[in-house]
């Protein structure tokens, strides 16, 4: 077998340069921990960017895939997909929406709600009623659609032109929303419940209000992209469950499928039925393998009763991380939802000195924004976990306060 700095080697030779990778390669994992080539343990706060909802080494999904394996693992979806039906009718009977579609990450999930909003729009109001209105500081993906409905020209920088018609209000403020929406011309508006890679900001109750009821009024659509904060992360199932309103569209992947991809879109009927055989598809999309995936997610997040984990351990986790924010000055707030949490710093260069010290001790975290450390543990996390994590985080900081 190779060693870890041969495969970093290997990795700088032969994989294009789009991330940038600590120098780590993990071989294999157990419960919240990944280990790497070396067989050092490490503490696992990013959970493949809130991916692994279930950490490392869960029975029912390593069975539950294996089984499938032996039976098929894609047919297409010309064809009834029995678990991708399964999955389906789980998620609808969790939430307040009537109907599925599957596709295979969050970019897709994001495109999905897009489509969806401009066929709806085209349905009710005809092709002028094609606008859709995304947050400044959001994040919805990397294909040509979703990166344009991303709010942070950061990530749009030499890819120009961005697909027209998609505009940018400021997350938080319905006022600004209202300056922009129209019955004529909007057919959806697109929000994170807690912006995640925008740094960890969780949206404000009055807002969601104000903007479901702004949606009614216009006939918009109002779409959540729960890529990041759905299923169990933020405390609830999903985070627009916090808010007590009921979205019409709801794109859903990393966490849904515990580490196997998977991207979904849900929508309530009087909007799904804009879509009709042909107008969307994905030759992937809830295949046998990524479906039965995602249903033992969700029922073993019921058997384990992971959200309540999510809500009681992520104000745990939150409250000794405050505990930091007493001692250094650099942080300036702590906040989130359930196990999403960040910690704000006075400057960005702290969160990439941070990350390197962590990791260093056996910690994985990662950044989001310019200033946020994000926590984003699997919702299986103990507090005992926890409290080993905040310590290690403490060394950490201590070690870049001295340095
Ligand atoms: C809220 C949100 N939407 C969409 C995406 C894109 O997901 P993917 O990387 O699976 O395409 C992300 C990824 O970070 C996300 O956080």
């Amino acid at each position: 077998m190779e060693t870890m700095q041969e495969i970093v080697e290997m990795g700088q030779q032969y994989v294009m340069n789009t991330y940038g990778r600590l120098p780590y390669a993990f071989t294999n994992g157990e419960g919240v921990y990944l280990y790497d080539m070396d067989g050092t343990k490490y503490l696992d706060f990013v959970s493949g960017i809130a991916v692994n909802s279930l950490g490392y080494g869960n029975e029912a999904l390593i069975n539950n895939l294996n089984d499938q394996m032996h039976k098929v693992f894609h047919t297409s979806n010309l064809y009834w997909i029995e678990p991708q039906n399964k999955l389906a009718k789980k998620l609808v009977e969790n939430s307040c929406f009537d109907k599925a579609f599957f596709c295979n990450s969050g970019a897709e999930s994001t495109e999905s709600a897009l489509k969806l909003a401009r066929k709806y729009g085209n349905m009710v109001g005809g092709p002028e009623k094609c606008e859709i209105i995304t947050m400044k500081n959001s994040f919805h993906g990397r294909t040509f659609g979703s990166i344009t409905a991303t709010g942070q020209t950061k990530y749009q920088k030499g890819l120009g032109p961005m697909l027209p018609g998609i505009l940018y209000a400021e997350y938080n403020n319905i006022d600004s929303i209202k300056a922009l929406a129209s019955k004529e011309k909007t057919c959806g508006i697109m929000v994170e419940p807690v912006q995640g890679e925008g740094g960890v900001i969780p949206a404000d109750p009055q807002f969601m209000k104000e903007l479901r009821d702004l949606c009614t009024e216009l006939d918009i659509l109002m779409m959540v992209d729960e890529v990041q904060t759905g299923v169990g992360r933020t405390g609830k199932l999903f985070g627009y469950q916090h808010y007590g309103v009921e979205p019409d569209v709801m794109s859903l992947a990393k966490g849904l499928g515990g580490g196997m991809p998977i991207g979904c879109m849900l929508a309530k009927d009087f909007c799904a039925k804009a879509f009709q055989p042909g107008d969307h598809a994905s030759t992937f999309g809830g295949n046998f393998l990524s479906a039965t995936a995602g249903l033992t997610v969700l029922e073993e997040i019921e058997r384990l009763d992971l959200v309540k984990n999510a809500e009681e351990n992520g104000a745990y986790l939150q409250a000794k991380a405050a505990e930091l924010a007493k001692k250094y000055d650099f942080i300036t707030e702590v906040r989130g939802k359930g196990l999403m949490q960040g910690i704000i710093l006075t400057e960005a260069e702290l969160v990439g000195k941070i990350r390197v010290e962590a990791a260093k001790r056996g910690l994985l975290i990662i950044g989001a924004g310019y200033t946020a450390l994000r926590m984003v543990p699997p919702l299986i996390i103990s507090k005992e976990e926890i409290d080993q994590g905040i310590e290690i985080l403490d060394q950490a900081m201590a070690a870049v306060a001295e340095a």
